[in-house]
């Protein structure tokens, strides 16, 4: 969703911003940029494509200040003159979000104007110009006092020897480092660059200068914010050996089992208070976030009997949701950032309900409105595709469930240890590449289950589409015969997942639908008797016999698997999906 980064103090800066927004891809890649100050003249490279593009120019960009950006295109075709940072007589600036009235903004302040993009940041960085007294900061406040939507915006002023950084809605961090001061989207940008950082809150202005950060209000009163250790680690940037992404988050998804529940039972004291009476449960989440949730549900039903409902952040804003004092919402986020949860999570607040977070990120906005977080411990995601964030809130939602339930989590957690074991088995199978060759060749892919083998259906679905790009959709098994399989011939592949002994006849009914129409089919299964009936018939891949309600915490990283080898036969790079990006800050 686009991705900053700045630095002032620091020798070869273009450089060091050049190597912080590597860091940062994984927010957007439709164009890069970066420009550098120096005695007041800035110098500027940006271009269409990935960062490495302009890789070549740094060595032009002199000055010990930078700015940088990594764009995912939303106002404006992804284009050089689209690409940040803008600039605009004294000022240069890069921005991560949406103006929502640029149109009319640009229309009142620059009627006749021609623009150099098509972009809605132009408009604020030709504000910053237009309202310059000689005063930089007083140019941000006003500025930023007209814009509505969201932004981060790293500015800088050729007669300011430093950066401004303000944001609404969207992240941005300050580090502390030698001499000199940085921000950036995300902590991980400053990994083993900044031990320390402070997380800026809305309406912040911060003033960086080598080595030494002032904060001030919207009426540039000064105020202070707390500097807090930088929770992201250099060493979880590495790929340990792995080619992508997010081979190595598959192959950490048993770690993230079982940090998130080791997390879990340091951080749920006091959650029982905020559960307390609770008579309803709603969970709300976007993607893999809501697909997670689907799990979730049926743990909240079967153990603790609540009635629970899933809905995707951005409908459940939008339809008025009955909320009361007994109504719990659970906010599921690996970011913790993105738009239609935050909204969701703030609407439930405004209508006097509980919000209970479920997310990767302590330090998001998602945490800050929360009454109760649920840590989900999977350590950064870096591949736009989330892979072990979805088995670490399957694991929080599971622990969760039990502390509702009054039932045993020592019990639990030991149930989880062992599954996040058998995990490990499954990372290390090679034979789950069969099939991709399969789903490669295939018109469409189709996953099927029923009750919490449909939950994974729906995330193995979603995880091929997205980075294979091969059409795919997840279905409950009995739906087949209700319309899915007019799809069904030669030319298509089906994933069925038979985890749940008694209703494995049922799915199996599926099986033979789909071969009887000359459809592949691959049957994912620990049951015994469906291995022996559906042997000789269609590929099989069996997985170990678990806990039943943990069995999504395997069939998961069977379907990752499958998604990321389709993935590789034909030839897309898994980590960066095309016109995706992680953390999506806007609506
Ligand atoms: C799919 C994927 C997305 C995210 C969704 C929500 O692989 O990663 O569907 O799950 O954008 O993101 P978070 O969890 O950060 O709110």
């Amino acid at each position: 969703m686009c991705g900053i980064v700045g630095v002032t103090g620091a020798v070869g800066a273009a450089g060091v911003v050049y190597k912080r927004l590597k860091l940062l891809e994984y927010r957007g890649y439709d164009s890069a940029g970066i420009a550098s100050m120096l005695d007041g003249r800035f110098y500027i490279c940006k271009r269409r494509g990935r960062v490495y593009s302009i890789g070549g120019d740094i060595k032009r960009l002199h000055g010990d200040t930078a700015i940088g950006h990594t764009r995912w295109a939303t106002h404006g075709a992804p284009s050089d003159a689209n690409a940040h940072p803008h600039i605009a007589g004294r000022f240069a600036l890069v921005h991560n979000g949406i103006i929502e009235n640029y149109a009319a903004l640009k229309e009142k302040y620059f009627s006749g104007v021609e623009f150099a993009s098509q972009t809605d940041s132009e408009v604020v960085v030709r504000l910053l110009d237009l309202f310059y007294e000689g005063d930089a900061l007083a140019a941000v406040a006003k500025t930023v006092s007209l814009l509505v939507g969201s932004y981060a915006l790293v500015i800088m002023c050729a007669d300011f020897d430093g950066l401004i950084v303000t944001k609404k809605a969207n992240p941005a961090i300050i580090g502390y480092g030698d001499g000199a001061s940085y921000c950036a989207s995300d902590a991980p940008a400053l990994a083993g660059l900044c031990s320390e950082i402070t997380v800026l809150g809305d309406g912040d202005i911060a003033a960086l200068t080598a080595g030494r950060v002032e904060f001030y209000d919207g009426n540039l009163h000064v105020i202070c914010r707390e500097k807090i250790a930088n929770p992201a680690v250099s060493t979880e940037l590495d790929l340990h050996g792995c080619p992508h992404y997010m081979l190595k988050e598959i192959r950490e998804v048993p770690s993230s089992i079982i940090r998130t529940c080791d997390a879990y039972t340091c951080a749920s004291d006091g959650l029982s208070d905020y559960l307390n009476g609770v008579e309803r449960i709603i969970i709300v989440g976007c993607g893999t976030a809501y697909n997670s949730g689907l799990v979730g549900k049926r743990y909240f039903e079967a153990f603790a009997g609540i009635p629970t409902e899933v809905e995707t952040a951005g409908e459940f804003r939008y339809k008025q949701p009955i909320i009361n004092g007994r109504t719990a919402v659970i906010a599921i986020s690996q970011s913790g950032e993105t738009a239609d949860t935050v909204e969701a999570a703030k609407l439930v607040k405004g209508l006097g309900g509980k919000v209970i977070a479920v997310t990767n990120s302590p330090y998001s906005e998602l945490t800050r409105i929360a009454d109760a977080v649920v840590p989900v411990e999977a350590g950064q995601e870096i591949c736009v595709a989330a892979t072990k964030s979805y088995t670490g809130q399957i694991t929080a939602l599971y622990m969760l469930s039990l502390t509702l339930a009054g039932m045993d989590t020592q019990t639990g957690a030991k149930k989880l240890y062992e599954t996040a074991e058998l995990a490990k088995g499954i990372i290390e199978r090679t034979d789950i590449g069969a099939f991709a060759d399969t789903c490669a060749r295939s018109d469409g892919v189709y996953f099927l289950g029923r009750d919490l083998d449909y939950a994974v259906a729906t995330e193995g679905s979603l995880k091929l589409k997205e980075i294979s790009y091969v059409p795919s959709e997840g279905y409950p098994a009995g739906e087949l015969k209700h319309g899915t399989l007019a799809l069904i011939d030669i030319r298509t592949a089906s994933v069925v997942i038979i985890t749940d002994p008694a209703l494995a006849p049922k799915s199996e009914n599926a099986v033979e639908q789909i071969l009887s129409r000359r459809g592949k089919v691959l049957v994912v299964t620990n049951v015994k008797d469906t291995l022996q009936r559906t042997e000789g018939k269609a590929d099989v891949l069996e997985i170990p016999v678990c806990d039943k309600y943990l069995s999504p915490l395997l069939s998961a990283v069977v379907v990752q698997l499958l998604a990321y080898k389709t993935a590789l036969l034909l030839g897309r790079d898994p980590d960066k999906p095309r016109n995706l990006a992680k953390s999506v800050t806007v609506e």
